[in-house]
């Protein structure tokens, strides 16, 4: 498939998603939100790609939100027509039960910020800069912000970080919680990169319950979430992959995972 708003690699077992419209720091607009679907669609139906990078190109931005250009001359029953920010682009990109890394080389800010938090986990670069600034606009977040950023630093920030638009540093975003790791800036991408290669090393099925279970603690009862995440491993243990870590294990080699 060709796009023409983001670039697609594969990178062995890794796929690398790059936003590509750097003169307009990576805005996400609707081709781009429709390429990006098209992406996570493609890499979810193959069973070859097993991580997924998520990046921005240029060197300022992973992407400096929602198109206000694009936005500016729409009227309120566009967006309700259009169910703007809840299309199937969305969708499939916050549905994916494969895992993705969102690598954030710069501004994260408004839609960016929210299509960051989409990912399994953030790798901010150390110039990395995340905040939710629509109240400056006029507007408030409409892509998640609001929902994930207070799960993910808790009331008091979220809602310092929405109320006064202002942004936050790497720094600041990690120890809020927001991201998983800081690396200097001319690292992230390798980084990135062999952080996904690790994860499609592992047992591919185990990798999307690991997933599956962490994100159900989001949705559910400390005591429900535990029962979910007993019987995904319950499951878990009937897989040819379980068979094959413990028996490599024992036999002290490399397992070799068919993902069944
Ligand atoms: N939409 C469209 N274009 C954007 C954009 C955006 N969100 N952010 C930046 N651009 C464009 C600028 O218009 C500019 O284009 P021109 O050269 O054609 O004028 C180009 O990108 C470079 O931007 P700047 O000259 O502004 O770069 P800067 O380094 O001086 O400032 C910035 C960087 C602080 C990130 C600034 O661009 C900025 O504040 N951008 C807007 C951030 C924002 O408000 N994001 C939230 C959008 S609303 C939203 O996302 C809703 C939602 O919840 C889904």
């Amino acid at each position: 498939m060709s796009y023409e708003n983001i670039l697609v690699e594969q990178r062995d077992a890794v796929t690398l998603v790059t936003l590509n419209r750097p003169q307009a720091l990576n805005a996400l607009n609707t081709d781009v939100l429709r390429e990006l679907g098209e992406a996570f669609a493609s890499y979810e139906a193959d069973s070859s790609p097993r991580c997924l990078v998520l990046t921005g190109s240029g060197d300022k931005a992973f992407a400096a939100g929602a198109d206000i250009k694009q936005m500016a001359d729409k009227q309120a029953v566009d967006f309700y027509l259009e169910d703007f920010f809840s299309g199937w682009q969305t969708k499939v990109v916050q549905g994916t039960r494969k895992p993705w890394i969102a690598a954030v080389n710069g501004f994260a800010l408004g839609g960016g910020c929210e299509l960051a938090m989409m990912a399994d986990f953030i790798l901010a670069s150390d110039k990395a800069k995340f905040g939710q600034p629509e109240i400056n606009l006029g507007v408030a977040p409409g892509m998640g912000g609001s929902q994930r950023l207070t799960r993910a630093v808790g009331k008091s920030k979220a809602m310092e970080l929405c109320l006064t638009g202002r942004m936050m540093d790497a720094a600041e975003a990690e120890s809020a919680g927001l991201v998983a790791r800081v690396v200097p800036h001319d690292e992230l991408l390798d980084d990135a990169l062999k952080t996904a290669a690790t994860i499609a090393g592992k047992a591919p099925l185990a990798a999307m319950a690991n997933k599956e279970m962490v994100n159900a603690a989001f949705e559910t009862t400390l005591e429900h979430g535990l029962g979910y995440e007993r019987r995904l491993f319950q499951i878990l243990t009937a897989s040819e992959d379980k068979a094959e870590g413990m028996n490599a294990f024992v036999e002290k080699r490399e397992a070799t995972w068919k993902g069944r």
